[in-house]
């Protein structure tokens, strides 16, 4: 279990709800807009776990960190995209620092190790009229050793899967919104961190964009993380939402 007695001692500026087993953090705290700012649900298991473009997340009870954070900022649009790259930052780092190895950030918002899959984000935007409301961090972080279904078994791996040794999910989490708060407020250094961490640059890759696909070559990020890509006339492009993956 996640001890939250710790993360509200060491992160007396979060609210935390607990919870045993739920569908989707992120749709639990959809209808639940009422909880304060920085209010944070942290499940033990998801039956329904959400990853983008409409994947799920596997979420076995215990074995990893389920949590959504609700943020109600300011109407600026560019702010979701500065958000999810930071919280991908802010959980490589948290990773980094407990256990000792590094992943890099597949963008926008996944970490990898050795070519797997250890963590993803899925941020949500919740608009009234043309009012951003609400945006919800949905942080998803494979931490203990499970047996993974088939169908990831090859691409997604756990932080303990290459470095055996337990550690508290609580320690974890509390790094990680510790790192979320020093980048929220030094944003350069996000970009800077982020463009140290950012996987296949300089690499071709495959660009799947709206049921189709296309290769180009990472060449980094733009101050507000959009992916900067050369596509083959040799021209340069920003790429704001796509996945990108090094086999066609
Ligand atoms: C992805 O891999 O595309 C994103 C995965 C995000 C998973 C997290 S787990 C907590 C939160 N609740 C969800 O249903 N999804 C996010």
């Amino acid at each position: 279990m996640i001890d939250v007695r710790v993360l509200k001692k060491l992160c007396p500026t979060y609210s935390f709800l607990h919870l045993d087993t739920i569908d989707s953090t992120n749709e639990y705290l959809k209808s639940r807009l009422d909880l304060f700012e920085k209010t944070i649900v942290i499940a033990e298991g998801q039956t329904q776990g959400k990853g983008r473009n409409g994947r799920s997340f596997y979420s076995p009870k215990g074995c990893g960190i389920y949590m959504s954070l609700l943020i109600k900022p300011q109407n600026d649009p560019n702010t979701i995209f500065d958000l999810t790259g930071i919280t991908a930052l802010s959980a490589l780092k948290a990773i980094q620092t407990v256990y000792g190895i590094t992943p890099s950030i597949k963008w926008l918002n996944d970490l990898m190790v050795q070519d797997q899959k250890i963590a993803g984000i899925l941020c949500e935007s919740l608009f009234f009229g043309n009012q951003m409301k609400a945006m919800i961090l949905g942080i998803g972080i494979n931490v203990h050793s499970f047996k993974k279904p088939l169908d990831i078994a090859s691409i997604a791996a756990s932080i303990e899967d290459f470095v055996p040794i337990k550690k508290p999910r609580s320690i974890l989490i509390a790094k990680f919104l510790h790192s979320f708060d020093d980048y929220l407020a030094a944003p350069d250094k996000a970009l800077e961190d982020y463009r140290k961490h950012l996987a296949y640059v300089n690499q071709k890759v495959y660009i799947h964009q709206q049921g189709q696909t296309r290769s180009g070559i990472v060449r980094g990020i733009d101050d507000h993380f959009h992916l900067l890509i050369e596509n083959s006339q040799g021209q340069s492009e920003s790429l704001v939402s796509a996945e990108i993956s090094i086999r066609p």
